[in-house]
């Protein structure tokens, strides 16, 4: 990569419920995508591949939201029981992300998952941006600096996870 390839260091910063957001339109498109592969009878193959990023996606959104901006919104907000609902809401869709990568794209019920998941992601990004962020705006909650946080974090689980899904000889080559 050349010196040119790289951001400017001064690069503006997403605040965190900016960030989010977006984040959260980047995967809708995602999951539309599929059901547009779905619905068109796409193949298996290019069904996986939309699959792959969004359970890809959807996995570092939620670690960095876990590990950085729900401790610092519970503290805030003072509502345990909205904060709670997102943890759940989290595990379960955990849990079918988790079924989604050991299911081969032939199985009967892989367009089901992702279709089923898909309406738990919209359900929890409602939540988020309805209940959640108003309330952590209200509370004053530091967006900007979190939003800085988040941002590399996510980079840094990006690149981790990349690294993990490249295939085992190019990973080889590559720490040679
Ligand atoms: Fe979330």
């Amino acid at each position: 990569m050349t010196k040119t390839a790289h951001k400017p260091a001064m690069q503006h910063e997403d605040d965190a419920i900016t960030l989010l957001t977006e984040d959260h339109k980047k995967v809708k498109k995602l999951f539309a995508e599929f059901a547009k592969l779905a619905k068109d009878e796409g193949s298996d193959k290019a069904k996986a591949a939309v699959v792959q990023q969004i359970c890809m996606a959807l996995n570092i959104h939620a670690q960095a939201e876990e590990e950085l901006f729900y401790p610092a919104v519970r503290d805030a907000i003072k509502d345990d029981d909205l904060m709670n609902e997102a943890d759940v809401e989290h595990a379960g869709a955990k849990n079918l992300i988790a079924q989604l990568e050991a299911m081969a794209p032939e199985h009967d019920h892989y367009v089901a998952t992702v279709i089923v998941l898909g309406e738990m992601i919209d359900h929890h990004v409602n939540e988020e941006e309805q209940k959640m962020f108003p309330k952590a705006k209200k509370a004053k909650v530091d967006i900007a600096a979190l939003g800085a946080a988040l941002s590399q974090r996510m980079h840094e689980l990006q690149a981790e996870r990349g690294e993990a899904e490249k295939p085992v000889k190019a990973r080889k080559a590559l720490s040679r």
